[in-house]
């Protein structure tokens, strides 16, 4: 029973718990391929929400139940979205609150279904439009679709939408990492319109054959009808039934196939009524023989890089042309492998990869400490990987789903990351699973309980950087009987760019140059070693490295933070990358 002088807005404690009912999943994402798209990125009013109050009373609804407003939406400052608030303005590069974002539009009339895309919002949104509240989404790197049919009107539509950037140890990521966790609405918004009957989902792949192409589908708002697959240059052009929701198929076609120097696309479309889906999808088979990786039945050396989101000017948002010279980086440096760390990346990131012949490794950042005995921490985790599968499925580049990076072999963790590797398999069984696994200390191996559940082990070891004594590594190796291919996806050391003097002499470009030839010394004597992503392309940002060289970064990167300024280092694996 409330006391006689309780004030809701002032003394409710759960203030978030009415919010939570309503949630945006993988299984209300709907696919955006080919459709019209209606950008609402652009001028944005936005203030920041040190107390969530705009929860708390409510100024998502305008109510300011007759007392004075607090809130004053309109009058308050632009800013741009797609970005990260971090680096919008001095006094929120270090703002982890509410950020409450608006804008207005107008939106004449139809008779059809319409639906608001966020491509990614880090971490928590909550959308409201027109004083309806829309749902939240939970996780910062994957896209939500919230339906808006029943919310829309036709002119001066108040779209308010409110981002909790707060670091928290239940989430995924925790509150601990080693990248800066940039906040906001920070990839692209759209709207978009569908009939009353839409396809919602497909997923297409060439099967291990290489002879047949496997199509499924999802239509929401019809049981049961048909749909037309067609490939016109495969001369596939198929009806196919689908009941309660559901339709696949299996065509005959040869295509030709999707590689690194021969990055095939085709056109591929789905129809039913007068909804369509499109792409550009290429084709290629990709599985694990041994120790081996085959792509397309044969054997290949991933000859990779590691890469966060991390751009110069926009942060975790990037541009094309971002996007575009990062992958342009990677093949000058003899990359043919990009480890997408530690999160998704932009979605363009793997188009652009399936355009240039880029292999990509994507993960969900269940990274070090997650709270792995807590099940809602699953549940976010398992709907951003399903969300991230739902995403990029059709992209060719994308050969392996990561279900996490460096987390410690516990029973909890097991289990946990277990029931991730197990979900990936079965919502795409044509690519490949893994995680970066640490060393085993007291075996002085590349063991943990984690691998039986993966295709491909990767391996983060720090020998020459975190720990000295290199003669180990040589130890490691030999210590680990593994039956499966094992990629070094994080070996390196710092460097500030400029800093010279002896090889003996940590961060200095020389030091750095030295830890990678005798890297890849040992790692060249070592059969199950099927790959490496190197930590790291660029360097970036980081609150956890202040010494008088880091000042805010991580200095492994081949390349300085500006993307430009080559260190020594990088020769090292542009020789190694190119057999010289
Ligand atoms: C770890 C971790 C990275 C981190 C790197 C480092 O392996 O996976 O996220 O940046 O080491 O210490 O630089």
């Amino acid at each position: 029973m409330q006391s006689a002088n309780f004030t809701a807005n002032i003394h409710e404690r759960g203030f978030r718990s009415p919010f939570e009912k309503v949630k945006a999943t993988s299984e209300t994402l709907v696919s955006t391929d080919g459709r019209n798209l209606r950008s609402l990125n652009g001028d944005w009013h936005f203030i920041e929400d040190w107390y969530e109050t705009a929860l708390r009373a409510s100024w998502c609804f305008e109510d300011s139940h007759g007392e004075p407003a607090d809130f004053d939406w309109d009058f308050w400052p632009v800013t741009k979205v797609p970005s990260v608030w971090n680096l919008t303005k001095p006094e929120l590069k270090y703002f982890e609150g509410l950020g409450c974002y608006m804008r207005t539009f107008d939106q004449p009339k139809t008779d059809g279904r319409l639906f608001l895309q966020f491509e990614g919002a880090s971490y928590r949104t909550y959308v409201f439009l027109n004083h309806h509240y829309l749902g939240m989404h939970d996780g910062g790197s994957t896209p939500f679709t919230l339906e808006i049919t029943d919310a829309v009107q036709e002119k001066e539509n108040r779209l308010m939408v409110c981002v909790d950037g707060r670091r928290d140890p239940e989430r995924v990521p925790m509150d601990n990492t080693d990248w800066f966790l940039y906040s906001g609405l920070y990839r692209d918004v759209f709207l978009f319109e569908t009939p009353k009957s839409y396809l919602s989902d497909w997923y297409v792949r060439l099967l291990p054959d290489k002879a047949h192409i496997a199509l499924d589908f999802s239509v929401e708002g019809s049981s049961e009808g048909s749909a037309v697959f067609s490939i016109p240059e495969l001369g596939v052009n198929q009806k196919v039934p689908f009941r309660e929701g559901k339709g696949n198929a299996v065509v005959e076609a040869r295509p030709e196939l999707w590689d690194i120097a021969t990055p095939r696309l085709y056109h591929v479309s789905l129809a039913y009524g007068e909804d369509v889906l499109s792409d550009q999808i290429g084709f290629r088979t990709i599985r694990v023989e041994g120790t081996k990786v085959l792509l397309n039945d044969k054997p290949i050396f991933l000859k990779g890089i590691s890469c966060h989101e991390d751009y110069p000017e926009g942060g975790k948002r990037s541009t094309e042309s971002d996007r575009l010279q990062s992958i342009k980086d990677a093949q000058e440096l003899g990359a043919v492998f990009m480890r997408l760390a530690h999160y998704p990346h932009s979605r363009e990131m793997a188009r652009l990869a399936d355009k240039m012949g880029m292999l990509l490794w994507e993960e969900i950042p269940v990274y070090w400490a997650i709270d792995f005995q807590s099940e809602s921490t699953y549940q976010d985790a398992e709907n951003q990987l399903k969300e991230l599968i739902r995403r990029d499925k059709n992209r060719a580049s994308v050969v392996i789903w990561s279900v996490g990076n460096e987390n410690e072999d516990t029973d909890a963790r097991l289990s946990f990351m277990r029931r991730l590797a197990k979900t990936a398999k079965s919502d795409d069984p044509s690519r490949l699973v893994s995680a970066a696994c640490l060393v085993n200390q007291r075996k002085l191996a590349i063991e943990d309980r984690l691998m039986t559940y993966l295709d491909v082990i990767g391996n983060n070891e720090y020998y020459g950087w975190y720990d000295p004594d290199f003669a180990k590594l040589p130890r490691i190796l030999a210590n680990s009987h593994l039956d499966k291919p094992v990629v070094i996806t994080e070996f390196g050391g710092g460097a500030r760019f400029g800093n010279h003097g002896g090889e003996e002499e940590m961060w200095t470009e020389e030091y750095q140059k030295r830890l990678y030839e005798k890297q890849f010394a040992m790692q060249r004597s070592c059969p199950f070693i099927q790959g490496c992503t190197p930590w790291i392309l660029y360097d970036f940002r980081t609150p956890r490295r202040m010494n008088r060289h880091q000042g805010g970064f991580n200095r492994k990167g081949l390349i300085d933070s500006d993307h430009k300024r080559k260190k020594l280092a990088w020769q090292v694996v542009h020789d190694f990358y190119h057999g010289v």
